[in-house]
């Protein structure tokens, strides 16, 4: 590196407190769904302090249940002890206030894919977090820019995209906005492998690796579907059966949300003006109805 670039570096620091890659203690995350819980699970397995915040105590009680019910099962299989389980909640806590989170060496947003609310809570972080905490989002297609931008250090946003079960599926993809420093990025990477997770490298384009290959196939499948070349079943037994994939599109589908999948199509769509990404009109009829997935007990299968 050049002595400019030193200079600038050490200069871009000191303004703006970023002084280095010291690991991550405690994490805040935001959100109340099934993946802030899964995420809150795998960063105090880790023993890390997981700080679990949500707008109200009801949300934030019921995705802390939803913990402890996936470790109770995991007692029940005789797959956990229950002196580790006991370790993995102690080291679990919820709140609804933002500031609780100051002290946080990295915050992890994971609520609505609504590009408006999510600045606004990294307008908030600007104001309670410590300068060198880390702030990343778990958003599955909304540029990460966008976030970075409304903060006033953007070298310390990143994404960090966990995948539905967060407790067992192995990936995580670190997202790399443009604002984002070598820093960062190491220190996100740290931080997967912390986790016992497989981390990837991926630049901030909608869908990053994962989704934006695996959303056209659950929307091609839907059309399917709706041409009646295959019943559901079939479709699902064929695609487990003929690639070897633990579950068929539609079981898929209904894991991950049909609003998710919505929102995510049309995000792919609207990037990369594409009509492969162009949500099929199915899987609107459903989320109309309220047939959201396994969450709502009903979205193309009954639960
Ligand atoms: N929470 C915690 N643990 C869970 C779980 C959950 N929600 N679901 C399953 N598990 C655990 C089980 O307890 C079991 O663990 P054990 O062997 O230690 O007891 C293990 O996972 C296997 O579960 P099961 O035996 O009950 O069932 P399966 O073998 O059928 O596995 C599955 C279930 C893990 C969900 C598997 O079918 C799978 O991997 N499916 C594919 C999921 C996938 O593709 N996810 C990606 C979605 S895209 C995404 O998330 C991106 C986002 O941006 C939208």
């Amino acid at each position: 590196m050049n002595d400019c670039r030193i200079f600038q570096r050490a200069l871009r620091r000191l303004r703006f407190g970023v002084v280095n890659g010291a690991p991550v203690e405690s994490v805040g995350i935001l959100g109340s769904g099934i993946m802030a819980g899964g995420i809150a699970e795998v960063v105090a397995r880790a023993d890390m302090r997981a700080i679990l915040r949500a707008r109200s105590e009801a949300s934030a009680t019921a995705s802390l249940k939803g913990v402890e019910k996936g470790l109770a099962r995991q007692v029940e299989k005789g797959k956990l002890e229950p002196a580790e389980r006991d370790r993995i909640l102690a080291n679990i806590s919820t709140t609804t206030d933002l500031g609780a989170l100051g002290q946080c060496d990295l915050l992890i947003e994971s609520v609505v894919e609504d590009l408006e609310t999510k600045q606004q809570l990294f307008r908030e972080f600007d104001a309670v977090t410590k300068p060198t905490a880390m702030l990343a989002t778990n958003t599955s297609t909304l540029p990460v820019v966008e976030m970075a931008k409304v903060v006033k250090n953007p070298e310390r946003v990143c994404g960090i995209h966990f995948f539905n079960p967060a407790q067992v599926l192995p990936l995580v993809e670190i997202v790399r906005p443009i604002t984002a420093s070598d820093e960062t990025i190491s220190r996100a990477a740290d931080f997967v492998s912390k986790i016992g997770k497989e981390g990837v490298h991926v630049l901030d384009r909608a869908g990053f690796i994962v989704n934006a290959l695996l959303f056209p196939y659950l929307n091609n499948a839907v059309r399917m579907l709706e041409d009646g070349t295959a019943s559901m079943a079939d479709i699902d037994t064929a695609m487990k059966g003929g690639c070897n994939f633990p579950m068929g599109p539609f079981a898929l589908l209904d894991l991950v949300g049909l609003d998710t999948t919505l929102s995510i199509l049309d995000t792919l769509h609207a990037s990369f003006g594409d009509d492969n990404f162009a949500p099929r009109p199915m899987l609107r009829q459903l989320v109309e109805k309220g047939r959201l997935g396994r969450k709502t007990k009903a979205g193309f299968y009954e639960y």
